[in-house]
């Protein structure tokens, strides 16, 4: 995964989708997360003076990053005390397909490709509790107090269940699924869809108890389902999911109307993944000659981008426009 040479080293990692238990997760209940192949590279070079920084959102000097880069910032500074290194004599360059703030993972996985190839810089061991720690520096910045469950998810090679405080359980089918995933266009604010839960949880509080609550049954039937290979019950857990975070004030027209379309061209079930307030949904489909037409009606009904793929193999499809 991480490669490198004497002067130079690589951390990759990949982004994520949430199948089931977004929000109801910040509030420690079960969720299940998938690897979604959407790339991020972290190449570090050694180079003179001080760190440099290469991006496509800001490209200079480590310390003059702008305020919202903030997490990643204090993420490198962390990461450098941690192997006992200066913070200096090196140049740091991403690479992401993943779309910021679009539900995927984006600010974890980038987090956790720079770590991982700053400990392969220095020929550092690096253990699964020091990535979580490096990596949740950067996530508070990103989201407030995330659950954990993207930073487990996109340093995961399988899909996974996760719970605050309780081991990551890995989610192995022998039988795959077919996905469609499109982005609304419109970039997502997981911290704001988060307080929102929060400030409606202080408002109402039966009431947002009570779809967390559904929220962790569909969590529980879902991963049997996926663990059976039922893809039609799977389906259905998927769109009662989407009731509930509709319930929960995170969606929003534009992705209601790209979970209709889906649902039109013959999803199993559809539903956002992530925080929602825009990013993106994703559709259950029965094979990949399905996912494949959903996703092109996906494009078709104004979706941004639109991805699909099995989950047992590393590759990611796009439709023709
Ligand atoms: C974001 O991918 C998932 C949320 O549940 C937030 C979190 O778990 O930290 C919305």
């Amino acid at each position: 995964m991480n490669k490198v040479s004497a002067k130079s080293a690589e951390g990759e990692t990949h982004s994520k989708l949430i199948l089931v238990g977004e929000h109801a997760v910040v509030y420690g209940k079960p969720a299940i997360a998938l690897p979604f192949p959407l790339k991020v590279k972290a190449l570090i070079k050694e180079s003179f003076g001080i760190i440099k920084f290469k991006s496509a959102i800001y490209t200079g000097p480590l310390e003059k990053m702008p305020g919202r880069m903030k997490g990643i910032l204090e993420c490198i500074k962390e990461t450098l005390n941690t192997l006992d290194k200066p913070l200096e004599g090196l140049s740091i360059e991403i690479e992401s397909a993943i779309p910021l703030g679009s539900g995927l993972g984006s600010s974890a996985a980038v987090a956790t490709a720079v770590v991982r190839g700053l400990f392969s810089f220095f020929h550092q061991k690096l253990s699964q509790k020091e990535l979580f720690y490096l990596v949740q520096i950067a996530e508070e910045y990103a989201h407030g107090k995330p659950s954990g469950i993207d930073m487990a998810a996109v340093s995961s090679r399988h899909p996974i269940l996760f719970q605050k405080g309780k081991d990551i359980t890995p989610l192995i089918s022998e039988a795959p699924l077919f996905i469609a995933v499109a982005h609304t266009g419109r970039i997502g604010d997981t911290r704001r869809a988060v307080e929102n839960v929060r400030k409606n949880y202080l408002k109402d509080g039966e009431k947002v108890k009570k779809s967390l609550d559904k929220i962790e049954e569909i969590t529980d039937m879902a991963e049997k389902a996926l663990l059976n290979g039922d893809i039609n019950l799977l389906g259905k857990l998927l769109n009662d999911n989407q009731q509930e975070l509709i319930a929960l004030g995170v969606s929003d027209n534009g992705l209601n109307a790209l979970i209709d379309t889906a649902r039109s061209q013959g999803a199993l079930g559809a539903k956002l993944t992530g925080g929602g307030l825009g990013g993106c949904i994703i559709a259950l489909a029965d094979n990949l000659e399905k996912a494949k037409v959903i996703s092109k009606a996906l494009m078709k009904a104004g979706a941004l981008e639109s991805w699909y793929f099995s989950t047992c193999q590393d590759t990611l499809y796009f439709p023709e426009r």
